[in-house]
């Protein structure tokens, strides 16, 4: 059989681009690591705060330079809200959702990945350099969808508070109930301003004293006199008896009293302590006046 010339060199331009192709996937993949974000396991939405690594979301060392990040997605935010990263080493994130799907984008690099509800998702990323991040829910979730966001902050040294288990994590906020009932907190103000921040109350509502501006649920500057006057209106059908009640039941079981004009888009449950509930009672309390 006679192939003419051209042909023949056609052929092999197809052959050698084939080639080349699959010599850059393998390149890719093999030599510079680079997978798609993928479903790396299951866990029940259900139970994920409780359940290991979703109950301490936060960066952990796991080798030498290999550092693995773990957030948790939920309405209306991402636990931890920020992370500090160290610049120059690998770092896995691992993510999932807690209720809906939402997104993890982390601005300015190529980590973007799904956060849905029973699967884990695993990306690993390098930052090269110092500097902060922004990360968004790039996935329509909801009434406050773009109040969505936290913060990676890439930084040349990591300070003890960085990882999780040296004291900054919320589950070692430092608040509990003594034996006898009592709350321990040696900075309620504090303590509350910064659990209100970090668990998200601050996309949705206003507090000046927290630097929170949402408008998605009733401003929180008035709350105790507020919550004095709601518990004696006639529209109010739910058990409170004193402001402090009111507050923790709108706090624990939001859609017992929805405030008029606002919609009962509050999630429930919040992965907080009874402790930590406490704090936020009294932190609320006290900036607004009792
Ligand atoms: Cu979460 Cu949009």
């Amino acid at each position: 059989m006679k192939v003419e010339h051209f042909e023949k060199a056609f052929l092999s331009l197809g052959a050698l681009l084939l080639l080349a192709g699959l010599g850059a996937l393998l390149y890719g993949s093999i030599g510079a690591h680079i997978h798609l974000p993928g479903n790396v396991g299951q866990v029940d939405p259900a139970v994920v705060r409780t359940t290991a690594p979703f109950d301490q979301p936060g960066l952990r060392q796991v080798g030498p330079n290999e550092y693995e990040a773990v957030i948790l997605g939920q309405t209306w935010n991402f636990l931890p809200s920020e992370l500090r990263v160290p610049v120059g080493a690998d770092v896995r994130f691992i993510g999932t959702s807690a209720d809906v799907i939402h997104g993890l984008n982390i601005e300015g690099t190529r980590v973007n990945m799904m956060l849905i509800p029973g699967q884990i998702s695993s990306m690993t990323y390098r930052f090269d350099e110092p500097g902060e991040h922004l990360i968004i829910c790039h996935e329509y979730c909801g009434a406050a969808h773009h109040s969505m966001f936290g913060r990676v902050v890439a930084v040349n040294q990591l300070t003890e508070g960085d990882l999780v288990g040296s004291g900054s994590a919320l589950a070692e906020s430092g608040v509990y109930f003594d034996s006898e009932g009592n709350l321990v907190c040696e900075d309620i103000v504090g303590t509350g301003t910064e659990l209100f921040q970090t668990q998200g109350c601050a996309g949705c509502h206003s507090l000046p004293s927290a630097n929170a501006s949402g408008n998605i649920g009733p401003p929180l500057d008035q709350v105790a006199a507020n919550a004095a006057q709601r518990i004696t209106d006639a529209s109010y059908t739910s058990s409170a008896e004193t402001p402090d009640d009111y507050i923790r039941e709108s706090i624990m079981t939001p859609a017992a009293h929805v405030v008029d004009g606002y919609p009962n888009a509050m999630p429930a449950p919040q992965s907080l302590s009874d402790a930590e509930v406490e704090v936020l009672v009294q932190m609320l309390l006290a900036v607004s006046g009792q």
